[in-house]
């Protein structure tokens, strides 16, 4: 959808706020949804009391006639029905094609492609939001879908606040800032479509969320890897601001996660924790604050913490807190959203690394480890035909061992790249091939593995991408044990419980500052791939004391992941 679109969108939106009523702002939510995702119908359906049926059914992009033609109202079976008893998105490139498809009544305009969203108030059902044939394409996008969810997030808000603020008057003012933060959702859904890089998400937030409650300052805290952290922000804030940790235990950040409930500076005891724990003790001065935790599906990813309003303020209304909500809600969306496309895309580079090296390491076998081996045949040949006291006999026997000891050194390069042992025989017996080889190479490592498939304790492997992070993680903490800490022994234990894969490599090296920056590759490495399973990593270390080196990875095995697809 282009500035145009969207503009006109909004152009629409305002016009009609004059007698804004609840149908108007679903109006507006159906045209939005088709603009942003091409679509040529949409539709809302509203459950009914039992919420197994549709009590009404508002459309979009159907001409009056259609709409007399279709004549009564979809009760809710076929794919509709499907969102009803399972509220999850539904994007079908043939909707017709769908086992429970009921077919169109006659008359009715013919459709393909579908995409249904559900709408929930307050935490439960209310009804969906269904668009069909995306004009100019197959099917619908991820990205459609993103958009689409994010409208949905606020149709409930609007139902939300259209049912609890009753009185024409009332009523009217909480749609017409609702609107507004329509208005701000649909650019960052906009920006979502184009964008999936996590940072100009947040800063585009950051803008936005500022202008919609005219703060003087807003900021953006994330939760990283139990940390909070100042990840954007927007209006007045002193310098140097980026990348600084507020207290995750007693700021007033940490107590809207906590409750996942908004936060007010003015109330105690959030003052004292939010100039001794918080941004005040970053130097951020604040009058009045409003704190809206970023949910999304009950996580918390962060909290928009708006500072002093510069009109009518410096205090927020309860006006404010209601938009900055609604739009808390679907930049938490957009945020989750970009996280996963973000987490997605290394997981697909550490693959293709991975399978480069696994590419490498056949390619060296089969070509450049042969030829060695076919020259060491020839020459030992050329020996044994040699005359005695033949003067380039003892070359050759020079050169026949010297190939010995590259094919050696070629061979252990190769089990480096991509160990064959990993793909065919296992996680164990590659883990205790690699501990043979460190101590051939002077580290004596003892292992002590413990894994729930080679014990016959569940019928399928780890997946394999597990397995590899848990070799790659140990083969990491080997080499730098023996490069950097000299150690001369180093204790491997792999222990699987029901849960998770624990991973403890402990060496009697040199001990080193985890906290010192290097510019090494391994230990980023191997927190990026734990954190890629959703594990945890941790290095315990001090100059002259042994390195531990702990890793933990939920468990996920084959064989349960074919139960949960199929
Ligand atoms: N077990 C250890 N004992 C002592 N020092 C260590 C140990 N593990 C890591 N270090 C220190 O931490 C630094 C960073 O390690 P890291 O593995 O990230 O990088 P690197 O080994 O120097 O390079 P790369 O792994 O990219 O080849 C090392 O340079 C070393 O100073
Ligand atoms: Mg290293």
């Amino acid at each position: 959808m282009d500035d145009r679109g969207i503009r006109s969108v909004l152009g629409v939106a305002r016009s009609v706020l004059s007698d804004l009523d609840l149908e108007v702002v679903l109006e507006r939510v159906l045209e939005s949804a088709r603009e942003l995702t091409g679509a040529r119908y949409a539709a809302l359906g509203v459950l009914d009391e039992s919420r197994t049926g549709l009590a009404r059914f508002l459309t979009a992009g159907l001409d009056p006639q259609a709409r007399e033609a279709i004549g009564v109202l979809p009760r809710g079976r076929g794919v509709l029905g499907e969102l009803i008893r399972d509220p999850r998105p539904l994007r079908l490139r043939e909707v017709g094609a769908h086992p429970r498809s009921y077919g169109f009544p006659g008359g009715h305009p013919p459709m393909t492609s579908f995409l249904g969203v559900p709408i929930l108030v307050a935490g439960e059902p209310y009804g969906n939001l269904y668009l069909t044939d995306a004009q100019g394409a197959e099917e619908f996008s991820e990205d459609d879908e993103q958009a689409v969810m994010m409208l949905a997030e606020f149709a409930g808000v609007a139902i939300d606040h259209a049912r609890r603020y009753t009185g024409a008057e009332t009523q009217r003012h909480a749609l017409q800032q609702t609107v507004a933060a329509l208005d701000a959702t649909i650019q960052i859904a906009r920006a979502v479509g184009g964008e999936t890089d996590v940072a100009q998400i947040l800063e585009l937030v950051a803008k936005r969320g500022r202008a919609l409650v005219s703060a003087r300052a807003l900021v953006i805290e994330q939760l990283r890897e139990n940390q909070l952290v100042v990840a954007a922000a927007a209006g007045e804030i002193p310098p140097g601001l980026a990348n600084r940790t507020v207290d995750l235990q007693h700021s007033v950040a940490s107590a809207a996660l906590r409750t996942l409930r908004s936060q007010r500076l003015e109330e105690e005891p959030n003052r004292a924790r939010f100039e001794r724990h918080g941004l005040g003790r970053l130097g951020v001065t604040a009058t009045a604050g409003l704190l809206v935790p970023l949910v999304y599906r009950g996580h918390a990813y962060g909290v928009l913490v708006a500072i002093d309003r510069l009109e009518d303020g410096p205090g927020f209304t309860a006006d404010d807190q209601r938009l900055l909500e609604a739009f808390g809600a679907s930049a938490a969306t957009a945020l989750a959203t970009a996280e996963s496309a973000a987490a997605d895309r290394r997981r697909q580079r550490l693959a293709a690394a991975e399978h480069e090296r696994g590419r490498w390491a056949r390619e060296l076998h089969d070509e450049t480890l042969q030829g060695l081996a076919g020259l060491r045949l020839g020459l030992s040949a050329a020996l044994r035909a040699a005359e005695p006291g033949d003067p380039l006999a003892d070359a050759v026997r020079q050169a026949v061992s010297q190939i010995g000891d590259e094919i050696a050194g070629l061979r252990s390069l190769i089990t480096d790249l991509r160990p064959a042992a990993l793909d065919e025989l296992g996680l164990e017996p590659a883990i205790v091939a690699l501990a043979e080889r460190a101590s051939r190479n002077g580290l004596e490592v003892d292992c002590s593995i413990d894994l729930a498939h080679e014990q016959q304790r569940t019928p399928g492997r780890l997946l394999p991408e597990l397995e590899t992070a848990v070799y790659r993680v140990i083969q990491e903490a080997l080499t730098n044990a023996r490069k950097h800490g000299h150690a001369e022994r180093a204790v491997v234990e792999v222990h699987e419980d029901a849960t998770h894969v624990n991973v403890r490599i402990r060496d009697d090296g040199d001990g080193f500052d985890p906290q010192a920056t290097t510019d090494g590759f391994g230990l980023l490495g191997m927190r990026e791939r734990t954190q890629l399973a959703d594990g945890s990593f941790a290095i315990d270390s001090t100059p002259g004391r042994e390195t531990v080196v702990t890793a933990s990875f939920p468990t996920r095995h084959a064989d349960e992941v074919w139960k949960s697809t199929g």
